[in-house]
């Protein structure tokens, strides 16, 4: 039998590598898994689909909303009576008040919401919320405001 021509050889192995990148396909036909990272975590792809059904993820914007007390003198006891039931944005976002006006927010939710409040914590509360950054603009006047509507927690039916 006669030795096969170099050209012959030359044709055989390029067949043979269109077969094998054939079956391996190509390079971006087989779906890469999506990475899952603690560290630095990619932006979220806006859909992910499989098993027949495709899962579409949408941006929401949601409402400025600090859920702490920011740290400061007094922030561990503000934190611990003044976050249960909304979030301190609800004073955060108060506009400029005095110390009375704050007491009487404090006595506020002491008597109508029935926050557990220790007496012995209310000045650490009310030197806390005197002074807040945001309590610094503006000499007090009026009364406490309900904060910006879209802070607000949809609290309609608990307050009678
Ligand atoms: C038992 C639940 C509860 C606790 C605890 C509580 N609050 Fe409130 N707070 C409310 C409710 C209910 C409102 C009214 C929300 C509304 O009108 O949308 C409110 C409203 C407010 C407002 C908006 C102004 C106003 O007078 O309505 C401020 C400021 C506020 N709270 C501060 C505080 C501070 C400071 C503390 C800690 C001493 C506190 N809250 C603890 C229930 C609570």
């Amino acid at each position: 039998m006669k030795a096969p021509s170099p050209g012959l050889l030359a044709v055989g192995a390029i067949g043979l590598t269109i077969v094998a990148l054939v079956s391996i396909g190509a390079p971006n036909s087989r779906k890469q898994p999506v990475a899952i990272s603690e560290t630095s975590p990619p932006p979220p792809p806006s859909s992910v689909s499989g098993g027949g059904f495709t899962l579409a993820s949408s941006s929401i914007e949601m409402p400025i909303d600090d859920a702490m007390y920011p740290d400061g003198p007094h922030a561990d006891v503000i934190n611990a009576n003044c976050t249960s039931c909304h979030s301190a944005s609800m004073a955060l976002t108060q506009p400029a008040l005095s110390a009375d006006q704050w007491k009487a927010t404090v006595t506020k939710m002491r008597e109508v919401y029935k926050a557990p409040v220790a007496d012995k914590d209310i000045t650490a509360i009310v030197e806390y919320l005197t002074a807040m950054p945001s309590q610094k603009a503006s000499p007090a006047t009026g009364k406490a405001q309900d904060p910006d509507p879209r802070a607000a927690p949809d609290v309609s039916g608990q307050t009678g």
